[in-house]
């Protein structure tokens, strides 16, 4: 029924997946950018129409009480996903980003330490630092071909100014879609230090190769202590509509969070994000099914054009998201030279690995674009590193 092959010029539409490439790349003009994670697909006609029927009122003043508006459409939908969750606990917001920086500022102090499993997704990194918080950092472990936690690597790293774990879910950028006795022993892990949870799940309805679950469910220390943060942007590529919410079952830290968020604008939700969000959650669920086939697809072109053609480029087979986490370490080029080759000599570009933990040698690629710019990036990537 939908058509994602079809191309869309997003060109001088303040788009910075592509309108920032002149900028970062004076001279080159045919770069493919498979960086920053939005999709060029068109979103679903049923959000289309909700939009611009709100057009039809010409006044774009504040929302008022978006909590009630929304907070039974999340509810909704998350319960169908699985979610142990009552519908007060949702708490509608601008972004996820800045959700997590609310709760950072909130639940913990000024030189406290932060775990962060490493390679991360940056803004997380970049918030930590600019909050005058310390990353504390868990390096993942590729273990048989998937990256998993090594939690007792930092064990003896913790003292009382850890406080908090920034868990991601699936993980951005390494696609990971953890298992039970993963969170487990990562919920274990926080409850033994006193450590408050937040789970970024804004991933998880790209649950491309095996079941999503959420850290809530697991047992009562994480749903009494973890702060979910997610949205329906990546889903339905509605990013510039700044739509997120948060979930948390616990009334004390609910109360915090709340009492903390007066004033900041973090609840001012936009007008235009309000109708999408509502129209992607009760009209948009056969776009939804044939987007996520579209990118399965994708996918499997991509780890089978490595695997047969460029081998020594190592691709970790992502369970989740839109994203491929690639290793060109062992790719006989300098790792060093890996981002410039990428951009100069191919022309596409990946987010450099150096932006998730300072991964040298690594990029991060996005997969939510026409099939026929995926065919070219391979070619063009392998015409240079075969
Ligand atoms: C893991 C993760 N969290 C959050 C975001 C961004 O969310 P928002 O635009 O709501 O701040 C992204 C976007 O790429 C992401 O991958």
């Amino acid at each position: 029924m939908y058509n994602f092959d079809k191309i869309v010029n997003r060109k001088n539409t303040n788009c910075y997946k592509w309108d920032s490439l002149t900028t970062k790349y004076e001279g080159i003009d045919d770069i493919i950018p498979m960086g920053i994670a939005d999709m060029d697909f068109e979103v679903c006609d049923e959000i289309e129409k909700a939009l611009k029927e709100r057009t039809n009122h010409p006044v774009y003043g504040y929302s008022n009480d978006v909590n009630k508006e929304l907070a039974p459409v999340i509810y909704e939908r998350y319960k169908n996903k699985g979610y142990d969750i009552e519908l007060e606990d949702i708490l509608v917001a601008t972004g996820v980003v800045y959700i997590v920086t609310h709760i950072i500022r909130t639940f913990t102090k000024k030189g406290d330490k932060i775990v962060l499993p490493t390679p991360y997704y940056s803004p997380f990194g970049s918030v930590i630092e600019s909050n005058e918080r310390i990353i504390l950092p868990c390096e993942m472990k590729l273990i048989d071909g998937i990256y998993k936690m090594d939690l007792a690597s930092i064990e003896n790293q913790i003292d009382e100014t850890t406080s908090m774990f920034i868990f991601c879910n699936p993980h951005n950028p390494t696609g990971r879609i953890f298992d039970k006795d993963e969170m487990l022993e990562l919920i274990d892990f926080c409850q033994r230090h006193n450590l408050l949870i937040i789970s970024d799940e804004i991933h998880s309805d790209f649950a491309l190769t095996k079941p999503f679950y959420p850290i809530i469910n697991i047992n009562k220390y994480a749903k009494d202590n973890t702060f979910t943060v997610s949205s329906c942007t990546k889903t339905f590529n509605l990013a510039g509509l700044k739509v997120a919410f948060c979930i948390i079952s616990n009334p004390e830290l609910k109360e915090k969070y709340n009492k903390a968020a007066i004033h900041t604008g973090l609840d001012s939700v936009n007008v235009f994000g309000i109708e999408a969000i509502k129209a992607a959650y009760s009209k948009s669920q056969k776009w939804e099914e044939e987007m996520l086939e579209y990118l399965k697809g994708n996918r499997e072109y991509v780890l089978n054009f490595f695997e047969e053609k460029l081998p020594k480029i190592k691709i970790n087979p992502s369970e989740g998201t839109y994203l491929l986490w690639i290793d060109f370490t062992k790719s006989g080029k300098e790792v060093e030279k890996i981002q410039n080759i990428l951009i100069n000599e191919c022309r596409v570009e990946l987010n450099d690995g150096r932006m998730y933990g300072n991964h040298v040698g690594f990029g991060r690629m996005n997969l939510a674009m026409p099939r026929c710019y995926i065919i070219e990036a391979c070619n063009r990537i392998y015409e240079v590193f075969k």
